[in-house]
């Protein structure tokens, strides 16, 4: 499903109430709800409807929070990302604090990599990689998500579900990323992607088979679905029959793994 919104104001409002939906849907069902967020515009777009319109109406004792990644930074350095949740939501919404997992500021970063991994574990257990209910990412204009760069050989790695970066292109360079396997799992995947700079990689992605150069492009849930909310500027480059469904286009990407 594509969404397009001529405003972030209504890209804002159409992600929070899709997010909103769901996770009252998983916690009916399943009486909690694991959602990881990414960093970079994403929060400041995605949580304020979440907490003006929504608050009331979820119950937030059920939701398991955890990062897609992190900048190697401390928690109150201005680039980190658990910084910038706890300001745009954590710090608005009753979530209970043992339920947002943050990542071992104190470890040499490898270690804090293992450590994130236990506590997914103690979360999903140990059998698969996590099967998150919801993955939100953002995309870099070089096609990066989370802290998965175009041609690293992180795309390649397939055992950790987390794992460290020393020599990332955004900086900082030294963060801790969720892997393909754990982005792979999840249940359903919003990304959330605004700019006129992103418009040629988006459309590369949804128009050409999968490719280490756009790694947003791989993240191909095979149990979930992924759902693009868009602004205009993202969406300028994509066929005109997509673009101008503009409102909701089911893509049929499976032809294209
Ligand atoms: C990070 C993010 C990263 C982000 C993209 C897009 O920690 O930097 O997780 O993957 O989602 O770089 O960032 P913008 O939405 O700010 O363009």
């Amino acid at each position: 499903m594509i969404k397009i919104s001529a405003s972030h104001a209504d890209l804002s409002r159409t992600v929070a109430t899709q997010i909103a939906k769901y996770a009252a849907e998983v916690t009916a069902q399943w009486g909690c709800f694991t959602v990881a967020f990414s960093g970079g515009s994403l929060p400041a777009l995605v949580c304020p409807p979440l907490i003006t319109e929504f608050a009331d109406q979820t119950d937030w004792s059920a939701w398991h929070v955890f990062f897609a990644d992190e900048r190697w930074v401390p928690r109150q350095h201005p680039d980190s990302n658990y910084r910038l949740l706890r300001e745009q939501l954590l710090d608005h919404v009753p979530i209970p604090t043992n339920q947002v997992y943050v990542m071992d500021e104190g470890l040499a970063p490898a270690a804090a990599a293992t450590e994130y991994i236990a506590k997914l574990a103690v979360v999903f257990g140990t059998a698969q990689p996590p099967s998150f209910d919801l993955v939100l990412l953002g995309m870099g204009p070089d096609g990066h998500t989370a802290s998965l760069f175009p041609d690293h050989g992180l795309l390649a790695e397939s055992e950790r579900w987390v794992a460290p970066i020393g020599d990332a292109p955004k900086p900082p360079p030294c963060r801790i990323t969720f892997t393909l396997p754990v982005l792979n799992g999840a249940r359903k995947v919003f990304f959330i992607i605004t700019g006129a700079n992103k418009a040629e990689t988006l459309a590369q992605i949804m128009t050409k088979p999968p490719s280490r150069t756009r790694p947003a492009g791989m993240v191909l849930p095979v149990d979930g679905n992924i759902e693009w909310f868009l602004d205009t500027d993202a969406a300028a480059a994509l066929p005109t029959g997509l673009r101008h469904a503009g409102i909701e286009a089911a893509i049929e990407r499976v032809n294209k793994r």
